[in-house]
Parts: structure tokens; sequence; C-alpha cells
């Protein structure tokens, strides 16, 4: 693990082990890096009606958006779970955060031996729908 993402790693992990996940029993975290230094974290939270489910990224940007932050406050998303390779941000969660972070945002994708890969919204999610679309 890098450095400069220790910190936020720790509170991807910290958020993981507190997973509503009666169901998949698979754990997830995420943590949200802001400009003013913020961190705020996530975990998924299952239902036992599965499309209700709600992942750990998407949790963690939806308290920065609720704590009054927008997408040009978020520095950087790392998401981690116990995976083989660094977690892979499911469909759903990839056009949320085309939705909610700049295009160009460092996106952190890590496991819990450490292993990360970096990338960016725009990467996760080329040639995405937006709002533009809607001639908003
Ligand atoms: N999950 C996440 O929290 N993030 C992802 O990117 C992939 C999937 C959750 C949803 C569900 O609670 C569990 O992992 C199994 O799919």
């Amino acid at each position: 693990m890098k450095k400069e993402y220790i910190e936020l790693y720790n509170e991807a992990l910290k958020a993981m082990k507190n997973a509503y996940v009666p169901y998949s029993k698979f754990h997830v975290g995420a943590a949200v890096l802001l400009s003013d230094g913020k961190i705020i974290n996530g975990f998924n939270i299952e239902n036992s009606s599965y499309g209700l489910c709600n992942c750990a990224e998407r949790n963690a940007l939806f308290r920065a958006y609720m704590e009054g932050y927008k997408k040009e406050d978020i520095k950087a998303l790392l998401v981690i779970a116990k995976t083989d390779r660094p977690v892979s941000p499911c469909g759903a969660c990839r056009q949320v955060m085309s939705e909610l972070m700049e295009k160009d945002t460092l996106v952190v994708l890590t496991n819990e031996l450490g292993d990360y890969r970096e990338t960016t919204v725009q990467n996760l999610l080329p040639y995405s729908f937006n709002g533009d679309d809607l001639n908003v």
C-alpha cells in the first residue's frame, strides 16, 4: 500500500469490518477523501429483499453529499474488500461515481492483502450516460 493512502485505507478497512452483510457475508468498505482533509467512510448494507442492498461506495458517497460536500470537494475514493485482486466496483456504483464525482478523480481499488490499483471514474465507466444526455 502506498504511504499516502494508508489513512484512507485504514478508514475503509474499519468501515468494512462493520458491514451489515447477513446474506452475502461479503464485507466491503469505502472511504472518501475530501479537500479539507476530512475522511468519510461507508460499508455495504444488505436487505432480505436483495435488490435493496446498498454498496459501500455508494453509502460513502451519499454520506459525503449528506454532509454538504460536492463533487469538486472529493479528492479520492478508496474501496476495500476481501478479494484476491483489488476489488472491482459494481456497475451501479460506477454510474453513481460518474454522477457524484469528477471524471478524473482518483479511485483506489484495494483488498485486505494491501494490493492496490489506481484508476479514475472515467476509466471505470467510459462513455457514461449523464445529465447532458437528458438535455437538462
Ligand atoms: N458490494 C459492494 O459493496 N461494492 C461493490 O462494488 C461490489 C458489491 C456489495 C453488495 C453486496 O452487499 C455484496 O457486496 C455482494 O454483492
